[in-house]
């Protein structure tokens, strides 16, 4: 699982202005991904977060060109994977698997669980049955599910954390290099999602995966991140080293998303009015300029007229907004 066709000083995964668009008739488009640009390095985990809508499921299932995106580029150690014929594409998936929100609907109901862990090594014709199964049993074992118990179930006879143990079993089973999990644990009580947030965690140490990890809020991705990347209706506006975006949030937007993290503490009431005021605006027709500034305090016409690049403000801290929150103390 460790870099096959490894390209020197090449990032395991790099995104290049990236954009998702879907028709939306009468001549309109769904604008979901507008120039989004990011690297992954192998082994690394990047958090990726935003409100409902901004994109981040069509930017997941771009990188794993399901389908491939409107333009831009997404490059795996170096290839191409946008333009890539088919047949290569098959099989450079074994090195990128996802991950889904829903961990019943993954997988098929009518099917035992073993045998759909089973399944993309024989979509890959690789190894007979009964080495495909030994494998499988033991790809169980290593996500914590007893294969004499489990393997012969359906998925509607485990709970929505086992089935998702089941789903990062059958993702891992080809030794993929990366990992795109969307929303892995959404579906879950709090209690299990830590422990699935775990098991990811434990998997990334044992393969020295990489790892894409979506999640709505910031609270989920801080114990599994290295680097968080924050989306905001289809732009990333930061993306920084996790303890620095946690302790200095540099957009506003971040810092708004910050506070509405619920805390343990019985004295703190979240703000009553709501810390993101106005209308999300709509991805058919978003705002020009930067996408938050309907939103944003600190908008001004620089902010209608020009949209802020991604430019670095500390040592892997970048930041898209023409007024960063250095020392104003957050939103
Ligand atoms: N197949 C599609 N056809 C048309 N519009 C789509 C399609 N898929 C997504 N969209 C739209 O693109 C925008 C981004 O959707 P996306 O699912 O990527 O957001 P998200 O950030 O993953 O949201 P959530 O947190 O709710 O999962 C939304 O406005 C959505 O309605
Ligand atoms: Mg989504």
């Amino acid at each position: 699982m460790t870099g096959q066709g490894k390209k020197k000083n090449e990032p395991l995964l790099r995104v290049a202005n990236l954009v998702v668009e879907f028709p939306a008739g009468r001549g309109k488009r769904v604008h979901a991904v507008s120039g989004v640009s990011f690297t992954l390095d192998r082994g690394e985990t990047l958090g990726l977060v935003g409100e409902s809508g901004c994109g981040k499921s069509s930017l997941a299932r771009a990188i794993m060109q399901l389908p491939a995106p409107t333009a831009g580029r997404v490059l795996l150690d170096g290839e191409e994977l946008t333009t890539v014929d088919s047949v290569w594409l098959r099989i450079l998936r074994r090195r990128f698997q996802m991950i889904f929100q829903d961990p019943v609907s993954s997988l098929n109901p009518s099917r035992p669980v073993g045998r759909s862990i089973e399944a993309p090594l024989l979509a890959m014709g690789h190894d007979g049955p009964t080495e495909r199964t030994r494998r499988a049993r033991e790809m169980m074992t290593a996500v914590g599910l007893d294969p004499d118990r489990y393997y012969d179930r359906r998925p509607d006879q485990l709970s929505g954390g086992q089935c998702q143990r089941v789903s990062i079993a059958r993702a891992l089973m080809t030794g993929p290099e990366l990992l795109v999990c969307d929303e892995p644990v959404s579906a879950l009580d709090v209690s299990v999602q830590a422990q699935v947030v775990n098991l990811l965690a434990e998997i990334r140490r044992t393969y020295g995966l990489a790892i894409l990890f979506i999640a709505h809020d910031l609270a989920v991705v801080k114990n599994i991140s290295d680097r968080v990347g924050v989306m905001c209706l289809g732009h990333m506006c930061e993306v920084a080293p996790c303890e620095s975006l946690y302790a200095a949030p540099s957009h506003p937007y971040t810092a708004a998303l910050l506070a509405a993290v619920p805390r343990p503490d019985p004295g703190y009431h979240p703000p009553e009015t709501g810390l993101l005021p106005g209308e999300l605006p709509s991805p058919l027709d978003p705002p020009s300029g930067c996408r938050f500034r309907t939103r944003c305090p600190y908008n001004d016409l620089l902010c209608a007229t020009t949209q802020p690049e991604l430019r670095e403000i500390a040592p892997g801290h970048l930041v898209a907004c023409h007024h960063p929150l250095q020392g104003k103390g957050g939103v």
